[in-house]
């Protein structure tokens, strides 16, 4: 089937529906897919916007952990969730289990069994690791509210453990000025490869999960942007190493990206480090402004949605397509995601 009729068959079904069908996107997306999205947001805009969904069916366009949580948050009769692109992951929410949480969690607690630990667990995990956040008091966070979520819980004394993304978390302890209170679980070391005294002293352990694609930057492809455009500001997602978000003027979401491009005046020169299909798209919405990408990186996962699965999802509607969490696991999941929402 040509684009074009694919195109035209996409927008009729969309049209059929109406209000019972929400189309969600992430930033991320390919342009060719956010033009039949009902809404492009970030992690967090796009679990606000499920949570308070009433469309029958939600049709997610972006990784596997995001519409889990879209159908953890909208679960009710009558109401499902799908994707498009069932098998786009998340190489870092991967690397957390719930099953080597636990045992993580247990050693904690063990160690330092008079701390009051909480669990933070970024939504960029399993539903079986919010579950474990939410069995634990802990709450979910995304990059946009990470830093409210933490600075929630050191304000109540408490110390967390933070999965799966070292750099975020260190990100934000960085910010908070208290990037020397983490301490780095080893996922693949016995103990996490931390002594008890390290662990004792720590205010924050971190998992050492990272984004494949964010945590490949490096101080010389900062270098690098800078020798060529050397009045320009450069905006950061905080899944890069801490390291190189430090030397940025901007560290923020793809939502607090976008709202730094809108606010620049007209001529501004900006080097943009995260996904290439949110930095091309924003280069050719501000032609009065002058964007580079870092270093073009591109999530494979995220690419994985075509106009051709969207059409095949929203016309034969395969049951390999539909994301159902678990039962079992869906009261504490949403319990830590409901705790982020409501701070
Ligand atoms: P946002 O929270 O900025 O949407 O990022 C999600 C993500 O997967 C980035 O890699
Ligand atoms: Fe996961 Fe990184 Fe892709 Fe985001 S960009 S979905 S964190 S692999």
């Amino acid at each position: 089937m040509e684009t074009e009729a694919i195109v035209e068959a996409i927008e009729r079904v969309r049209a059929e529906w109406g209000q019972r069908l929400l189309i969600l996107g992430h930033h991320y997306q390919p342009s060719e897919i956010v033009a039949h999205c009902d809404a492009v947001g970030d992690s967090l805009e796009l679990s606000r916007l499920a949570a308070q969904s009433t469309a029958e069916r939600i049709v997610f366009c972006g990784v596997r952990f995001m519409a889990e949580t879209a159908d953890i948050l909208s679960r009710g009769p009558g109401r499902s969730v799908w994707m498009p692109a069932p098998k786009a992951g998340c190489p870092m929410a991967d690397m957390a289990t719930a099953d080597a949480l636990e045992a993580a969690w247990a050693h904690l607690c063990a160690v330092a069994p008079k701390a009051k630990w909480v669990p933070i667990v970024y939504v960029n995990s399993s539903a079986e690791v919010k579950a474990f956040c939410g069995r634990h008091g802990g709450a979910a966070c995304t990059s946009g509210n990470g830093r409210r979520v933490v600075e929630h819980f050191l304000a109540q004394g408490k110390r967390i453990l933070f999965a799966p993304d070292q750099h975020l978390c260190t990100n934000i302890m960085r910010v908070l000025g208290r990037a020397d209170e983490v301490a780095l679980w080893r996922r693949n070391a016995e103990d996490g490869g931390l002594t008890d005294a390290q662990i004792r002293a720590a205010t924050l352990v971190a998992w050492d999960g990272c984004c494949p694609i964010h945590a490949g930057y490096t101080l010389q492809d900062v270098a690098t942007a800078r020798a060529a455009h050397p009045q320009a500001e450069l905006l950061i997602h905080p899944e890069a190493p801490s390291i190189v978000a430090a030397r940025a003027e901007h560290v923020g979401s793809t939502k607090a990206i976008i709202e730094s491009v809108t606010r620049a005046e007209p001529g501004a020169e900006l080097i943009v480090g995260t996904e290439d299909h949110l930095v091309e798209r924003l280069a050719a919405a501000n032609p009065h402004l002058r964007i580079h990408p870092l270093r073009p990186i591109l999530c494979a996962d995220m690419g994985r949605t075509t106009l051709e699965a969207l059409l095949r999802t929203l016309t034969e509607w395969p049951e390999a397509n539909q994301v159902r969490v678990d039962d079992v696991l869906v009261d504490d999941a949403k319990a830590s995601v409901e705790r982020m929402l409501a701070l």
